[in-house]
């Protein structure tokens, strides 16, 4: 199924697939925040077409004139925490276990090593255990949990925080310590 797509940059052509897309997982319900389409497409096109690309790339899969796959990264904007971007994926439902994520992963850790990033972060809901399972398969780890986070169907659901450091030190620098 993943053969056939082909993975690449966006481009402002793709905004109307991109949509589709997010609407799409959106009505779902279960797996992103938004439950319907926050964007309008053009909307969508000026951001891909104005977006600092050292600071902000977006990752499609593209099954002919459909956008299949998305895969965002943001990375932090001041000294403090340029060393850190935060991602963000989805899938179509006709394409999940395809290796489509594990593709614009790979393509993003090469833009991310290039811009000196060295963590990459992502949220996910508790309930989540197929992300949550991916994300471990491709080596990010649980690191917090916000407890509460979201409401969904009447229910509490907790925010997982997961992290990849790219480096092989794992954030653990110089013998210094995270906190005080
Ligand atoms: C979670 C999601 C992004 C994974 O993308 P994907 O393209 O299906 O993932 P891949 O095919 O690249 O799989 C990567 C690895 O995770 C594993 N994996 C993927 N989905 C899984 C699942 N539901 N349960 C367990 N493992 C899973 C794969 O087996 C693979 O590991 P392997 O190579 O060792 O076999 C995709 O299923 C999705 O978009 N789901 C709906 C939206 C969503 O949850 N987005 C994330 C919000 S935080």
């Amino acid at each position: 199924m993943s053969q056939g797509v082909n993975v690449g940059p966006a481009v402002p052509a793709d905004a109307a697939g991109l949509c589709l897309l997010t609407a799409e997982v959106a009505a779902e319900g279960e797996f992103i925040v938004p439950d319907r389409l926050f964007f309008s497409e053009a909307q969508q096109a000026a951001v891909l077409a104005q977006r600092d690309p050292a600071y902000h790339q977006i990752w499609v899969g593209r099954d002919g004139p459909r956008v299949v796959c998305e895969l965002e990264v943001v990375r932090g904007v001041w000294p403090k925490t340029q060393h850190t971007a935060t991602l963000a994926v989805v899938v179509a439902k006709s394409h999940r276990g395809a290796g489509l994520f594990s593709r614009c992963l790979e393509a993003a850790q090469a833009w991310a090593r290039a811009q000196q990033v060295e963590k990459l972060c992502l949220t996910v809901f508790a309930t989540n255990a197929g992300a949550r399972a991916a994300y471990r398969r491709r080596g990010f780890v649980e690191e917090g949990v916000r407890r509460g986070q979201y409401r969904m169907g009447g229910a509490l659901v907790d925010e997982v925080l997961m992290a990849h450091w790219l480096n092989p030190s794992g954030g653990v620098m110089d013998g210094r310590q995270h906190g005080p």
